[in-house]
């Protein structure tokens, strides 16, 4: 007994020597190993260092609060290499803490908090949270605050429902991170802090003593969630969705399938890239319905897979990369057993409105994923990837949302029988378009005339212009044009442009500008030309033009025309129809292909390609409108352009002025040389039906 004690004695001193000597280094290596054990045990972090054996009392406002109560705590500050003399420019590094509570009667799934940091930092760890919609780490939040959602710990459970136990009750995130100016003294701390699931209402953070904030989040009565026997959030619109189904799920690997879904009338993905981010370092082992663009096995090899798989043969891996690129298969593919024969599958990355066809709408792929330890020990231990980005070419831009946990999907049994089947766990993304910033267009529209000499052409860089000080001016409107120069490259408009100038001009002898406009540099262009006005009607010719190298299949079109929907009678060449007036669809008349001209041919050589200009694909129609039923109508006046233009679901950029009325000339579009699109010909010469 003696002996014990005073050895132990004589330990204590010494371990009270050690900590002097290394300045107080036990301590805090005893808290942070706290933190990492914790973390790699399923998520839940300590208490911020200094660690503490005692949970922390509850405050008064976290006792008060009946909701989900979040706070934000700043820890330290330390000033970074470089010393500099400039105090705005002094890198910092900092630590703070945030947590959430759920002091209320409803889990909380899928937990999302925003916090409206505003000093530009930057983080460089999230401990216990995945940071969501900014790319790191580190991950520069700048001045708008960012949104956070759990790692591990997702859910929130109640006190009811597990006795009081905090570990389910509540998220700790540690974040460290850096920051610029200040001084030693300032404790930089966020604007603003709040819920962000649905059904929630945040007043504004309160803050107490310079470095501590906190708000309580309560449910929103007046939001009712559809439907209230689930534990999951509702599945909501998105103009397209995705769902990251679990089919099958063992201890170290899962069968998940992507399902992609088009619910918007005018939205569509050719050549769809999808990527997102894995978590957990997961790797995709195989995949049916679609491939990734890099395997880099080297990853894998390298990291810490090649640690937890010795055994694995890693060149068969279908890819180790933490954000893959997955892609479509080309349509070859469809019956292929082994990486194929998925329904919905294999077009090349083409889904198309569900109007145009509602089996051509969906996108279906089916991935087996490897998971790593700790998490390769349940099967229920999963977490989808995150950052959703979704594109293709020529097609809108789509901005998408974390996944979050819905109640499983079902589906019909594969067995065919009258039954269905439910997935492991289902999460799902909405991804909706976003409006196109100037010149950010991916097609743009040139206005024409049968009472106009001179054609309004597309808006100067309607598609973007480089940057790096182009010879061209990209500040200024485009010069009017006859209207047979937009029938052939923007390089050959130039000589065309100077001849209808000097035309123009023989009176007052006006220089031709030095520096020409810059060009539209789009992809495909529309000419949308008003061909007659008489006394019960009116008509109009739209061409489109594709002045790019890759073919359009099943092309659609849309103009938004507010007399012209409800006077509107025949496409004559297309097949027309009007949209049934909606949110996303008002006065809009709705174009595609007929059986057998749904296709939009690549830029062509002319027949000399040294000398002649190149060839844009086209296709053309006229369509008619009726007078009767629509009020006065002023034709010349501009009254019969439309106000919208799509092309495959992308918004068009469209002229700010019409045409002016000075002295009728027949139009050239219409009268292509034979020569020029046989075919084009052909469809003029489709007679109209007045
Ligand atoms: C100090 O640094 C800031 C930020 O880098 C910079 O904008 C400012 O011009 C600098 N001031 C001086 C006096 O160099
Ligand atoms: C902050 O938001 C503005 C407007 O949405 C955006 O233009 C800017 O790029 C954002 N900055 C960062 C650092 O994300
Ligand atoms: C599919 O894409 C490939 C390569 O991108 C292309 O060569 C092929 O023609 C396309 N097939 C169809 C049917 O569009
Ligand atoms: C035109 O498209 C609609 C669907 O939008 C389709 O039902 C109809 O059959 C098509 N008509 C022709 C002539 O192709
Ligand atoms: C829709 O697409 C499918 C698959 O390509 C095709 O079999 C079907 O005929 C199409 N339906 C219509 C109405 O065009
Ligand atoms: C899809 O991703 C690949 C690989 O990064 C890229 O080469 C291709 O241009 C992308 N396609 C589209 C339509 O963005
Ligand atoms: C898309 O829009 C719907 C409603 O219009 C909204 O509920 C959803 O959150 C949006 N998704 C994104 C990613 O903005
Ligand atoms: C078009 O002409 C260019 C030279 O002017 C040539 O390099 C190219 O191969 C031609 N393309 C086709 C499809 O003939």
């Amino acid at each position: 007994m003696m002996k014990i004690s005073t050895l132990s004695w004589v330990y204590l001193v010494l371990l009270i020597l050690y900590c002097f000597s290394t300045n107080n280094k036990c301590l805090l290596t005893k808290a942070q190993d706290d933190t990492s054990t914790s973390t790699t045990s399923g998520g839940s972090s300590s208490d911020p260092p200094p660690a503490e054996e005692e949970p922390k009392p509850v405050s008064k406002e976290q006792e008060n609060c009946n909701g989900i109560f979040l706070t934000y705590d700043f820890s330290s500050k330390e000033k970074l290499y470089p010393h500099l003399k400039n105090a705005t420019a002094q890198p910092w590094s900092f630590m703070s803490t945030a947590s959430i509570v759920n002091m209320g009667l409803y889990e909380v799934k899928a937990w999302q908090m925003f916090i409206g940091f505003q000093n530009g930092e930057s983080l460089v760890s999230a401990e216990g949270a995945t940071v969501v919609d900014v790319e790191g780490p580190p991950y520069k939040v700048g001045k708008n605050g960012t949104s956070i959602v759990g790692a591990t710990k997702t859910d929130l459970k109640t006190a009811v429902d597990t006795a009081g136990d905090y570990e389910q009750m509540q998220a700790i995130i540690n974040f460290k991170g850096t920051m610029f100016g200040g001084s030693q003294n300032s404790k930089p701390m966020p604007k603003s802090l709040k819920l962000q699931n649905d059904g929630f209402k945040c007043p504004a953070a309160t803050k107490k003593g310079g470095q501590h904030m906190y708000v309580c989040c309560t449910r929103d009565p007046k939001v009712k969630l559809k439907n209230s026997n689930s534990k999951y959030m509702p599945r909501t619109y998105g103009d397209i969705t995705l769902a990251y189904d679990v089919l099958q799920a063992y201890p170290s690997k899962y069968l998940a399938q992507v399902t992609m879904k088009n619910n918007h009338p005018l939205s569509r993905l050719d050549r769809w890239n999808l990527t997102w981010e894995w978590q957990k370092n997961e790797f995709i082992y195989s995949m049916k319905g679609a491939s990734t663009h890099e395997k880099d096995v080297s990853v894998c090899i390298f990291g810490p897979q090649g640690k937890a798989y010795k055994d694995m043969d890693f060149s068969t891996v279908q890819s180790c990369e933490k954000k893959p690129i997955m892609f479509d298969l080309p349509p070859e593919k469809i019956k292929d057993e082994k990486i194929g024969n998925i329904p919905y599958c294999c077009t090349n990355g083409t889904f198309l409105p569900k109007q145009m066809n509602e089996t051509k709408s969906q996108a279906m792929f089916q991935l087996e994923v490897m998971k790593l330890p700790p998490d390769a020990e349940d099967r229920v231990d999963i977490s989808p990837p995150l950052s959703w980005k979704l594109n293709g070419q020529l097609n809108p831009t789509y901005k998408c949302s974390t996944p979050v946990k819905v109640d499983p999907s079902e589906f019909p049994d594969p067995n065919g029988l009258d039954a269905t089947v439910s997935a492991v766990a289902s999460w799902y993304v909405t991804c909706n378009m976003t409006t196109p910033k100037p010149q950010k267009a991916k097609c743009c529209v040139s206005f024409s005339a049968y009472y106009a000499a001179s054609a309004v052409p597309c808006p100067t860089c309607a598609c973007g212009c480089e940057d790096n000080l182009p010879k061209c001016d990209a500040k200024n409107e485009p010069l009017p044009v006859p209207p047979n120069a937009l029938l052939v490259p923007f390089e050959n408009r130039a000589v065309m442009a100077q001849q209808w100038w000097k035309l123009k001009h023989k009176k007052d002898n006006a220089p031709f500008p030095k520096k020409l406009p810059c060009p539209d540099n789009c992809g495909v262009s529309i000419n949308y030309h008003l061909e007659s006005d008489y006394k019960s009607g009116w008509a109009a010719r739209l061409t489109l033009f594709n002045w790019g190298q890759l073919p359009f299949q099943d092309w659609f079109t849309a103009i938004q025309t507010k007399q012209g929907y409800l006077g509107y009678e025949n496409v004559y060449s297309f097949n027309g129809s009007r949209m049934a007036n909606s949110e996303y669809t008002k006065n809009i008349i709705f174009m595609q292909g007929l059986p057998g001209m749904n296709y939009l041919i690549p830029e062509t050589n002319g027949t000399r390609p040294d000398k002649d200009p190149k060839i844009p694909g086209k296709q053309q129609s006229v369509i008619s409108f009726a007078k009767k039923g629509t009020k006065v109508i002023d034709i010349p006046a501009g009254d019969g352009f439309p106000t919208k233009v799509f092309f495959n679901g992308e918004e068009c950029a469209i002229p700010k002025t019409f045409p002016k009325k000075n002295g009728a000339i027949r139009s050239q579009i219409g009268l292509l040389p034979a020569l020029v699109v046989a075919l084009l010909t052909f469809m003029l010469m489709v007679p109209l039906n007045w």
